[in-house]
Protein backbone atom coordinates (compact mmCIF):
# COMPACT_ATOMS: atom_id res chain seq x y z
CA UNK A 1 0.00 0.00 0.00
CA UNK A 2 0.52 3.55 -0.04
CA UNK A 3 3.51 4.68 2.29
CA UNK A 4 2.73 7.99 1.98
CA UNK A 5 -1.23 7.46 2.71
CA UNK A 6 -3.78 4.72 1.95
CA UNK A 7 -6.61 6.72 1.80
CA UNK A 8 -5.08 8.98 -1.38
CA UNK A 9 -3.10 12.00 -0.46
CA UNK A 10 -3.15 13.71 3.30
CA UNK A 11 -0.50 15.93 4.90
CA UNK A 12 0.20 17.27 8.15
CA UNK A 13 0.08 15.10 11.12
CA UNK A 14 -2.43 12.24 9.94
CA UNK A 15 -3.10 8.98 10.61
CA UNK A 16 -0.52 6.92 8.22
CA UNK A 17 2.26 8.73 10.64
CA UNK A 18 2.96 11.93 8.39
CA UNK A 19 4.86 14.46 9.66
CA UNK A 20 5.24 17.89 8.59
CA UNK A 21 8.45 19.74 9.57
CA UNK A 22 7.66 24.03 8.69
CA UNK A 23 11.14 25.06 9.24
CA UNK A 24 14.34 24.36 7.32
CA UNK A 25 17.02 23.12 9.57
CA UNK A 26 20.35 23.03 9.35
CA UNK A 27 21.72 19.67 7.99
CA UNK A 28 25.71 18.27 7.61
CA UNK A 29 26.02 15.28 4.45
CA UNK A 30 28.93 13.81 5.27
CA UNK A 31 31.18 11.25 3.54
CA UNK A 32 28.94 11.03 0.20
CA UNK A 33 30.58 11.99 -3.67
CA UNK A 34 29.00 15.28 -4.31
CA UNK A 35 28.22 15.47 -8.36
CA UNK A 36 27.77 18.45 -10.57
CA UNK A 37 27.53 18.85 -14.27
CA UNK A 38 31.54 20.15 -14.06
CA UNK A 39 32.52 17.38 -11.67
CA UNK A 40 32.62 15.32 -8.89
CA UNK A 41 34.66 15.29 -5.56
CA UNK A 42 34.38 13.54 -2.30
CA UNK A 43 32.87 16.29 -0.08
CA UNK A 44 30.52 17.45 2.94
CA UNK A 45 27.47 19.59 2.32
CA UNK A 46 26.35 21.91 4.67
CA UNK A 47 22.80 23.45 4.85
CA UNK A 48 21.24 26.24 6.39
CA UNK A 49 18.39 28.35 5.83
CA UNK A 50 17.34 26.80 2.50
CA UNK A 51 20.71 27.66 1.07
CA UNK A 52 23.94 25.53 0.80
CA UNK A 53 26.22 26.94 2.52
CA UNK A 54 29.32 24.99 2.66
CA UNK A 55 31.07 22.17 0.09
CA UNK A 56 34.09 21.03 1.66
CA UNK A 57 35.91 18.08 2.95
CA UNK A 58 35.53 17.44 6.87
CA UNK A 59 33.46 20.36 7.66
CA UNK A 60 33.09 20.71 11.39
CA UNK A 61 30.11 22.03 12.87
CA UNK A 62 29.44 22.68 16.52
CA UNK A 63 25.60 24.08 16.27
CA UNK A 64 22.38 21.91 16.60
CA UNK A 65 22.52 20.09 12.98
CA UNK A 66 21.00 17.38 11.57
CA UNK A 67 23.84 14.92 10.33
CA UNK A 68 23.01 13.04 6.92
CA UNK A 69 25.76 9.60 6.55
CA UNK A 70 26.16 9.55 2.48
CA UNK A 71 29.48 6.99 2.85
CA UNK A 72 29.29 5.10 -0.37
CA UNK A 73 26.22 7.24 -2.29
CA UNK A 74 26.14 10.16 -4.15
CA UNK A 75 24.98 13.82 -3.58
CA UNK A 76 23.63 15.33 -6.50
CA UNK A 77 21.02 18.40 -7.44
CA UNK A 78 17.76 17.74 -6.99
CA UNK A 79 15.73 16.93 -10.49
CA UNK A 80 14.20 19.36 -12.05
CA UNK A 81 11.86 18.67 -14.77
CA UNK A 82 11.29 20.79 -17.70
CA UNK A 83 7.44 19.35 -18.90
CA UNK A 84 4.68 18.68 -16.49
CA UNK A 85 0.78 18.72 -16.64
CA UNK A 86 -0.24 19.40 -12.87
CA UNK A 87 -4.34 20.13 -12.69
CA UNK A 88 -4.35 20.58 -16.04
CA UNK A 89 -7.94 20.27 -18.04
CA UNK A 90 -7.45 18.41 -21.19
CA UNK A 91 -9.50 16.32 -23.27
CA UNK A 92 -12.73 16.67 -20.81
CA UNK A 93 -10.99 16.10 -18.03
CA UNK A 94 -8.43 16.69 -15.57
CA UNK A 95 -5.17 14.92 -14.74
CA UNK A 96 -5.27 13.04 -11.36
CA UNK A 97 -2.15 14.56 -10.13
CA UNK A 98 -2.71 18.65 -9.12
CA UNK A 99 -0.15 20.45 -7.61
CA UNK A 100 0.41 19.22 -4.06
CA UNK A 101 -0.17 15.49 -5.35
CA UNK A 102 2.22 14.94 -8.30
CA UNK A 103 4.62 17.49 -6.50
CA UNK A 104 4.70 15.34 -3.37
CA UNK A 105 5.06 12.09 -6.16
CA UNK A 106 8.34 14.40 -7.69
CA UNK A 107 9.65 14.64 -4.37
CA UNK A 108 9.44 10.79 -3.12
CA UNK A 109 11.51 10.61 -6.54
CA UNK A 110 14.23 12.43 -6.21
CA UNK A 111 13.04 16.08 -8.33
CA UNK A 112 12.44 19.09 -6.35
CA UNK A 113 11.39 21.50 -9.39
CA UNK A 114 9.27 21.39 -12.20
CA UNK A 115 7.89 24.06 -15.12
CA UNK A 116 4.03 23.56 -15.77
CA UNK A 117 2.35 24.56 -18.69
CA UNK A 118 0.25 27.49 -17.99
CA UNK A 119 -2.46 27.40 -20.43
CA UNK A 120 -4.86 29.94 -21.56
CA UNK A 121 -8.14 30.67 -20.36
CA UNK A 122 -10.27 31.12 -23.76
CA UNK A 123 -7.23 32.61 -25.58
CA UNK A 124 -6.12 35.10 -22.31
CA UNK A 125 -2.44 34.87 -20.87
CA UNK A 126 -3.34 36.64 -17.60
CA UNK A 127 -6.08 34.93 -17.20
CA UNK A 128 -4.29 31.18 -17.68
CA UNK A 129 -1.56 32.72 -15.61
CA UNK A 130 -4.31 34.04 -12.93
CA UNK A 131 -5.69 30.28 -12.79
CA UNK A 132 -2.25 28.63 -12.70
CA UNK A 133 -1.03 30.70 -9.31
CA UNK A 134 -4.29 29.36 -7.78
CA UNK A 135 -3.91 26.10 -8.28
CA UNK A 136 0.12 26.08 -7.45
CA UNK A 137 -0.75 27.58 -3.91
CA UNK A 138 -0.86 24.18 -2.74
CA UNK A 139 2.59 24.03 -3.91
CA UNK A 140 5.14 21.77 -1.71
CA UNK A 141 7.97 22.66 -4.36
CA UNK A 142 9.30 24.96 -5.90
CA UNK A 143 7.70 25.25 -9.60
CA UNK A 144 8.07 27.83 -12.79
CA UNK A 145 5.49 28.31 -15.42
CA UNK A 146 5.74 28.03 -19.49
CA UNK A 147 2.94 29.24 -21.22
CA UNK A 148 0.93 27.51 -24.70
CA UNK A 149 0.01 30.13 -27.17
CA UNK A 150 -3.07 29.12 -28.51
CA UNK A 151 -4.46 31.89 -30.56
CA UNK A 152 -2.87 35.25 -32.03
CA UNK A 153 -3.69 38.64 -32.12
CA UNK A 154 -2.75 42.35 -30.49
CA UNK A 155 -3.89 41.27 -27.09
CA UNK A 156 -1.79 37.86 -26.82
CA UNK A 157 1.35 40.22 -28.09
CA UNK A 158 1.17 42.26 -25.56
CA UNK A 159 0.04 39.78 -23.02
CA UNK A 160 3.24 37.91 -23.54
CA UNK A 161 5.31 40.81 -22.37
CA UNK A 162 3.87 41.41 -19.31
CA UNK A 163 4.17 37.41 -18.71
CA UNK A 164 7.75 37.47 -19.57
CA UNK A 165 8.50 41.24 -18.06
CA UNK A 166 6.06 40.95 -15.06
CA UNK A 167 5.01 37.08 -14.43
CA UNK A 168 8.40 35.25 -14.80
CA UNK A 169 7.89 33.37 -17.48
CA UNK A 170 10.26 32.79 -20.10
CA UNK A 171 9.14 30.29 -22.77
CA UNK A 172 6.23 29.64 -24.61
CA UNK A 173 4.53 26.26 -26.39
CA UNK A 174 3.21 26.07 -29.71
CA UNK A 175 1.08 23.48 -29.81
CA UNK A 176 1.54 21.88 -34.03
CA UNK A 177 -1.18 19.33 -33.01
CA UNK A 178 -4.84 18.81 -30.98
CA UNK A 179 -7.00 20.38 -34.69
CA UNK A 180 -9.44 22.15 -33.09
CA UNK A 181 -8.30 22.71 -29.43
CA UNK A 182 -4.95 23.92 -29.08
CA UNK A 183 -3.55 23.38 -32.35
CA UNK A 184 -2.09 27.10 -33.99
CA UNK A 185 -0.87 27.39 -37.85
CA UNK A 186 2.51 28.34 -39.34
CA UNK A 187 1.26 32.14 -39.54
CA UNK A 188 0.81 31.90 -35.54
CA UNK A 189 4.12 30.23 -35.10
CA UNK A 190 6.11 33.13 -37.10
CA UNK A 191 4.12 35.44 -35.29
CA UNK A 192 4.94 33.44 -32.20
CA UNK A 193 8.58 33.45 -33.12
CA UNK A 194 9.32 36.37 -33.20
CA UNK A 195 7.58 37.56 -30.73
CA UNK A 196 9.37 35.21 -28.63
CA UNK A 197 12.79 36.21 -30.12
CA UNK A 198 12.22 40.26 -29.22
CA UNK A 199 11.49 39.18 -25.52
CA UNK A 200 14.48 37.23 -25.02
CA UNK A 201 11.93 34.10 -24.69
CA UNK A 202 12.60 30.25 -25.64
CA UNK A 203 9.85 29.25 -28.37
CA UNK A 204 8.46 25.20 -27.38
CA UNK A 205 6.63 23.10 -30.12
CA UNK A 206 4.59 20.30 -29.92
CA UNK A 207 5.45 18.98 -33.29
CA UNK A 208 3.19 17.19 -34.99
CA UNK A 209 1.53 17.57 -38.35
CA UNK A 210 -1.97 18.21 -36.71
CA UNK A 211 -3.91 18.00 -40.23
CA UNK A 212 -2.13 15.05 -41.14
CA UNK A 213 -2.85 13.48 -37.95
CA UNK A 214 -6.98 14.56 -38.08
CA UNK A 215 -6.90 12.75 -41.92
CA UNK A 216 -5.09 10.10 -39.86
CA UNK A 217 -7.36 9.45 -37.21
CA UNK A 218 -10.80 9.87 -39.67
CA UNK A 219 -8.39 7.22 -41.53
CA UNK A 220 -8.52 4.53 -38.98
CA UNK A 221 -12.17 4.90 -38.06
CA UNK A 222 -13.27 4.50 -41.11
CA UNK A 223 -10.79 1.35 -41.27
CA UNK A 224 -13.02 0.36 -38.22
CA UNK A 225 -9.77 0.95 -35.90
CA UNK A 226 -11.58 2.56 -33.02
CA UNK A 227 -9.46 0.93 -29.74
CA UNK A 228 -5.84 2.41 -28.86
CA UNK A 229 -3.94 1.30 -31.69
CA UNK A 230 -5.91 3.55 -33.69
CA UNK A 231 -4.34 6.11 -31.93
CA UNK A 232 -0.20 5.00 -32.45
CA UNK A 233 -1.40 4.32 -36.32
CA UNK A 234 -3.14 7.45 -36.62
CA UNK A 235 -0.13 9.74 -36.60
CA UNK A 236 3.23 8.29 -37.11
CA UNK A 237 6.95 8.91 -37.14
CA UNK A 238 6.70 11.08 -40.16
CA UNK A 239 4.21 13.33 -39.02
CA UNK A 240 6.39 14.04 -35.73
CA UNK A 241 9.55 14.78 -38.04
CA UNK A 242 7.43 16.51 -40.80
CA UNK A 243 7.01 19.25 -38.13
CA UNK A 244 10.09 18.98 -36.19
CA UNK A 245 11.56 19.96 -39.80
CA UNK A 246 9.05 22.58 -40.06
CA UNK A 247 9.63 24.21 -36.83
CA UNK A 248 13.28 24.18 -37.18
CA UNK A 249 12.96 25.52 -40.23
CA UNK A 250 10.74 28.31 -39.19
CA UNK A 251 12.66 29.50 -35.85
CA UNK A 252 15.98 29.30 -38.12
CA UNK A 253 14.41 31.42 -40.40
CA UNK A 254 13.45 33.93 -38.22
CA UNK A 255 16.73 32.97 -35.63
CA UNK A 256 15.09 32.40 -32.33
CA UNK A 257 16.47 29.71 -30.48
CA UNK A 258 13.63 26.04 -30.37
CA UNK A 259 12.72 23.60 -27.85
CA UNK A 260 11.17 21.01 -29.20
CA UNK A 261 9.19 19.35 -26.53
CA UNK A 262 8.83 15.47 -25.88
CA UNK A 263 10.86 14.09 -29.07
CA UNK A 264 9.56 10.66 -29.45
CA UNK A 265 10.89 9.16 -33.06
CA UNK A 266 14.46 8.48 -34.98
CA UNK A 267 12.85 10.96 -37.54
CA UNK A 268 12.44 14.09 -34.89
CA UNK A 269 16.39 13.20 -34.05
CA UNK A 270 17.79 13.43 -37.43
CA UNK A 271 15.81 16.99 -37.81
CA UNK A 272 17.17 18.12 -34.49
CA UNK A 273 20.77 16.78 -35.22
CA UNK A 274 20.74 17.68 -38.50
CA UNK A 275 19.97 21.54 -36.93
CA UNK A 276 22.32 21.80 -34.52
CA UNK A 277 25.42 20.41 -37.22
CA UNK A 278 24.80 23.95 -39.29
CA UNK A 279 24.93 25.68 -35.83
CA UNK A 280 21.50 26.34 -35.24
CA UNK A 281 20.30 26.30 -31.58
CA UNK A 282 17.75 23.73 -31.59
CA UNK A 283 17.32 21.78 -27.93
CA UNK A 284 15.50 18.21 -27.80
CA UNK A 285 13.68 17.25 -24.95
CA UNK A 286 13.45 13.24 -24.61
CA UNK A 287 10.90 12.41 -21.90
CA UNK A 288 11.40 9.29 -19.26
CA UNK A 289 8.81 7.47 -21.18
CA UNK A 290 10.45 8.08 -24.48
CA UNK A 291 13.94 6.00 -22.74
CA UNK A 292 12.13 3.26 -21.31
CA UNK A 293 9.34 2.21 -23.46
CA UNK A 294 8.08 1.47 -26.79
CA UNK A 295 4.34 1.41 -27.73
CA UNK A 296 3.70 -1.87 -28.57
CA UNK A 297 1.32 -2.48 -25.34
CA UNK A 298 -1.53 -0.09 -26.75
CA UNK A 299 -1.76 -3.46 -29.32
CA UNK A 300 -2.92 -4.89 -25.15
CA UNK A 301 -6.15 -7.04 -25.68
CA UNK A 302 -6.86 -5.85 -22.22
CA UNK A 303 -8.22 -1.76 -22.76
CA UNK A 304 -7.15 -0.22 -19.80
CA UNK A 305 -4.02 -1.50 -19.79
CA UNK A 306 -3.43 -0.83 -23.76
CA UNK A 307 -5.32 3.37 -23.22
CA UNK A 308 -2.22 3.82 -20.14
CA UNK A 309 0.09 4.51 -23.19
CA UNK A 310 -1.36 6.84 -24.71
CA UNK A 311 -0.15 10.01 -25.29
CA UNK A 312 0.82 12.66 -27.82
CA UNK A 313 3.58 12.11 -30.19
CA UNK A 314 2.94 7.89 -28.97
CA UNK A 315 4.94 5.56 -27.80
CA UNK A 316 7.24 4.55 -30.83
CA UNK A 317 7.84 0.69 -31.89
CA UNK A 318 10.88 -0.65 -30.09
CA UNK A 319 14.26 0.92 -31.64
CA UNK A 320 12.89 3.95 -31.29
CA UNK A 321 13.34 4.34 -27.59
CA UNK A 322 17.19 3.18 -27.66
CA UNK A 323 17.69 5.99 -30.44
CA UNK A 324 16.45 8.32 -28.03
CA UNK A 325 19.05 7.33 -25.49
CA UNK A 326 22.13 6.95 -28.04
CA UNK A 327 20.51 10.75 -29.15
CA UNK A 328 20.99 11.76 -25.40
CA UNK A 329 24.31 10.06 -24.83
CA UNK A 330 25.75 12.04 -27.31
CA UNK A 331 24.17 15.38 -26.88
CA UNK A 332 22.37 15.53 -29.70
CA UNK A 333 19.40 15.76 -27.29
CA UNK A 334 19.93 17.66 -24.12
CA UNK A 335 17.45 17.11 -21.05
CA UNK A 336 15.07 14.84 -20.04
CA UNK A 337 11.26 15.64 -18.78
CA UNK A 338 8.62 13.31 -18.23
CA UNK A 339 5.50 15.11 -19.50
CA UNK A 340 3.67 13.81 -16.57
CA UNK A 341 0.35 13.98 -17.28
CA UNK A 342 -1.43 11.64 -15.09
CA UNK A 343 -5.18 9.75 -16.07
CA UNK A 344 -6.79 6.88 -14.04
CA UNK A 345 -8.32 3.94 -15.84
CA UNK A 346 -11.94 5.73 -15.61
CA UNK A 347 -10.40 8.59 -17.05
CA UNK A 348 -8.99 6.72 -19.94
CA UNK A 349 -12.12 4.80 -20.52
CA UNK A 350 -13.26 8.35 -21.80
CA UNK A 351 -12.27 6.55 -24.64
CA UNK A 352 -13.42 3.20 -24.76
CA UNK A 353 -15.61 3.35 -28.03
CA UNK A 354 -12.99 5.80 -29.89
CA UNK A 355 -9.46 6.47 -29.23
CA UNK A 356 -9.75 10.21 -30.23
CA UNK A 357 -11.73 10.38 -26.50
CA UNK A 358 -8.93 8.94 -24.40
CA UNK A 359 -7.16 11.93 -22.68
CA UNK A 360 -3.85 11.61 -24.15
CA UNK A 361 -0.74 11.55 -21.18
CA UNK A 362 1.09 9.30 -19.29
CA UNK A 363 3.47 9.45 -15.51
CA UNK A 364 6.69 9.94 -14.93
CA UNK A 365 7.07 12.83 -12.56
CA UNK A 366 7.89 10.31 -9.63
CA UNK A 367 10.31 7.74 -12.02
CA UNK A 368 11.91 10.13 -13.85
CA UNK A 369 14.99 9.88 -11.94
CA UNK A 370 15.30 6.68 -11.30
CA UNK A 371 15.00 5.48 -14.70
CA UNK A 372 17.13 7.74 -15.99
CA UNK A 373 20.07 6.68 -13.58
CA UNK A 374 19.04 2.66 -14.36
CA UNK A 375 18.62 3.46 -18.26
CA UNK A 376 21.75 5.54 -18.73
CA UNK A 377 23.99 5.61 -15.81
CA UNK A 378 23.83 2.08 -14.97
CA UNK A 379 23.90 0.40 -18.27
CA UNK A 380 27.16 2.30 -18.99
CA UNK A 381 25.60 4.94 -21.67
CA UNK A 382 26.40 8.30 -19.38
CA UNK A 383 28.35 9.09 -16.62
CA UNK A 384 27.20 10.19 -13.57
CA UNK A 385 28.04 13.83 -14.43
CA UNK A 386 26.42 13.63 -17.58
CA UNK A 387 23.18 12.11 -15.18
CA UNK A 388 23.31 15.82 -13.21
CA UNK A 389 23.38 17.83 -16.53
CA UNK A 390 20.57 15.67 -18.17
CA UNK A 391 18.34 15.32 -15.43
CA UNK A 392 19.02 18.93 -13.43
CA UNK A 393 21.67 21.31 -14.50
CA UNK A 394 21.05 21.66 -18.65
CA UNK A 395 17.13 22.58 -17.28
CA UNK A 396 18.42 25.34 -14.73
CA UNK A 397 20.37 26.45 -17.43
CA UNK A 398 17.96 26.88 -20.47
CA UNK A 399 15.55 28.25 -18.08
CA UNK A 400 18.10 30.87 -16.84
CA UNK A 401 18.24 29.80 -13.50
CA UNK A 402 21.27 28.20 -13.11
CA UNK A 403 23.24 28.10 -10.27
CA UNK A 404 20.77 28.82 -7.94
CA UNK A 405 19.28 25.28 -9.02
CA UNK A 406 20.59 22.82 -10.80
CA UNK A 407 24.12 22.95 -8.79
CA UNK A 408 25.66 21.63 -5.47
CA UNK A 409 27.36 25.22 -4.97
CA UNK A 410 27.39 27.60 -1.97
CA UNK A 411 24.89 29.89 -2.47
CA UNK A 412 22.58 27.55 -4.74
CA UNK A 413 19.41 26.40 -3.06
CA UNK A 414 19.27 23.34 -0.72
CA UNK A 415 17.84 20.70 -3.35
CA UNK A 416 19.73 17.83 -2.97
CA UNK A 417 19.19 14.06 -3.16
CA UNK A 418 21.15 11.06 -1.72
CA UNK A 419 20.98 8.58 -4.25
CA UNK A 420 22.39 4.78 -3.24
CA UNK A 421 23.63 3.00 -6.39
CA UNK A 422 23.65 0.11 -4.40
CA UNK A 423 19.99 -0.48 -3.69
CA UNK A 424 17.17 -1.06 -6.19
CA UNK A 425 13.53 0.07 -6.67
CA UNK A 426 10.39 -1.56 -8.15
CA UNK A 427 7.90 0.72 -10.08
CA UNK A 428 4.47 -0.14 -8.88
CA UNK A 429 0.72 1.75 -8.25
CA UNK A 430 0.53 0.21 -5.37
CA UNK A 431 3.64 2.36 -3.90
CA UNK A 432 3.46 5.31 -5.81
CA UNK A 433 2.99 8.91 -4.93
CA UNK A 434 0.37 9.60 -7.93
CA UNK A 435 -3.16 9.88 -7.42
CA UNK A 436 -3.25 7.54 -10.64
CA UNK A 437 -4.49 3.77 -9.70
CA UNK A 438 -2.35 2.74 -13.11
CA UNK A 439 1.67 3.57 -13.92
CA UNK A 440 2.94 2.72 -16.92
CA UNK A 441 6.27 1.37 -15.99
CA UNK A 442 4.05 -1.21 -13.56
CA UNK A 443 6.42 -4.21 -12.20
CA UNK A 444 9.20 -2.06 -13.40
CA UNK A 445 12.83 -2.98 -11.23
CA UNK A 446 15.90 -0.93 -11.06
CA UNK A 447 19.20 -0.25 -9.92
CA UNK A 448 19.62 3.41 -8.07
CA UNK A 449 17.21 4.43 -5.53
CA UNK A 450 16.58 7.90 -4.31
CA UNK A 451 16.96 7.50 -0.56
CA UNK A 452 16.62 11.44 0.85
CA UNK A 453 14.98 14.39 -1.38
CA UNK A 454 16.06 17.60 0.47
CA UNK A 455 13.95 20.35 -0.86
CA UNK A 456 14.60 24.15 -0.16
CA UNK A 457 16.32 22.75 2.91
CA UNK A 458 13.88 20.79 4.48
CA UNK A 459 14.28 16.88 4.14
CA UNK A 460 11.01 15.90 2.65
CA UNK A 461 11.69 12.10 1.65
CA UNK A 462 14.01 9.46 3.65
CA UNK A 463 13.12 6.31 5.23
CA UNK A 464 10.37 6.13 2.25
CA UNK A 465 8.78 8.69 4.32
CA UNK A 466 7.34 11.62 2.49
CA UNK A 467 7.13 15.06 4.82
CA UNK A 468 5.72 17.72 2.81
CA UNK A 469 3.73 20.96 3.51
CA UNK A 470 1.48 22.40 1.21
CA UNK A 471 2.10 25.95 0.52
CA UNK A 472 6.04 25.11 0.95
CA UNK A 473 6.73 25.37 -2.81
CA UNK A 474 8.14 28.67 -3.99
CA UNK A 475 6.53 30.06 -7.29
CA UNK A 476 10.56 31.02 -9.53
CA UNK A 477 10.92 33.43 -11.81
CA UNK A 478 12.41 32.63 -14.91
CA UNK A 479 14.41 35.41 -16.50
CA UNK A 480 14.24 36.34 -20.19
CA UNK A 481 17.71 36.23 -22.42
CA UNK A 482 19.47 32.78 -21.17
CA UNK A 483 22.41 31.73 -22.57
CA UNK A 484 20.64 30.60 -25.63
CA UNK A 485 20.21 34.26 -27.57
CA UNK A 486 24.02 35.34 -26.72
CA UNK A 487 25.00 36.71 -30.23
CA UNK A 488 21.62 36.43 -32.02
CA UNK A 489 22.02 39.78 -32.38
CA UNK A 490 25.75 39.56 -33.50
CA UNK A 491 23.94 37.05 -36.09
CA UNK A 492 21.53 39.51 -36.96
CA UNK A 493 23.72 42.01 -38.34
CA UNK A 494 25.64 39.15 -40.21
CA UNK A 495 22.54 38.37 -42.03
CA UNK A 496 22.05 41.52 -42.43
CA UNK A 497 24.83 42.72 -44.11
CA UNK A 498 25.04 39.79 -46.44
CA UNK A 499 22.16 40.77 -47.53
CA UNK A 500 23.22 42.56 -51.40
CA UNK A 501 22.88 46.46 -51.69
CA UNK A 502 19.61 47.11 -53.11
CA UNK A 503 20.30 45.94 -57.27
CA UNK A 504 19.56 49.37 -59.58
CA UNK A 505 17.09 48.59 -62.13
CA UNK A 506 16.01 50.94 -65.57
CA UNK A 507 12.59 50.94 -66.95
CA UNK A 508 13.86 49.10 -70.66
CA UNK A 509 11.88 51.01 -74.05
CA UNK A 510 9.34 48.07 -74.85
O1 LIG B 1 -0.12 13.19 -24.52
C1 LIG B 1 0.37 14.19 -24.03
N1 LIG B 1 1.60 14.52 -24.37
N2 LIG B 1 -0.34 14.93 -23.16
C2 LIG B 1 0.06 16.15 -22.60
C3 LIG B 1 -0.13 17.31 -23.53
C4 LIG B 1 1.06 17.49 -24.41
O2 LIG B 1 0.92 17.39 -25.62
O3 LIG B 1 2.15 17.73 -23.92
ZN1 LIG C 1 -1.14 5.91 5.08
ZN1 LIG D 1 2.75 18.20 -26.24
ZN1 LIG E 1 3.21 18.00 -22.44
Amino acid sequence: SNQFCDAGIGYGESACGVSASTSPSKILIKGGTVVNAHGEEKADVYVGNGIIIAVKPNIKVNDEVTVLDATGKFVMPGGIDPHTHLAFEFMNTETVDDFFSGQAAALAGGTTMHIDFVIPVNGSLTAGFEAYAKKAKKSCMDHGFHMAITKWDEVVAKEMEIMVKEKGINSFKFFMAYKGALMINDELLLEGFKKCKSLGALAMVHAENGDAVYEGQKRMIELGITGPEGHTLSRPPLLEGEATARAIRLAGFVNTPLYVVHVMSIDAVEEIARARKTGQRVIGEPIAAGLALDGSRVWDPDFVTAAKYVMSPPLRASGHNKALQAALSTGVLQLVGTDHCSFNSTQKALGIDDFRKIPNGVNGIEERMHLVWDIMVESGQISVTDYVRVTSTECARIFNIYPRKGAILPGSDADIIILNPNSSVEISAESHHSRSDTNVYEGRKGKGKVEVTIAGGRIVWENDELKVVPGSGKYVELPPFGSLFNGIDKLDAMYLSSLQAPVKRFKSAA
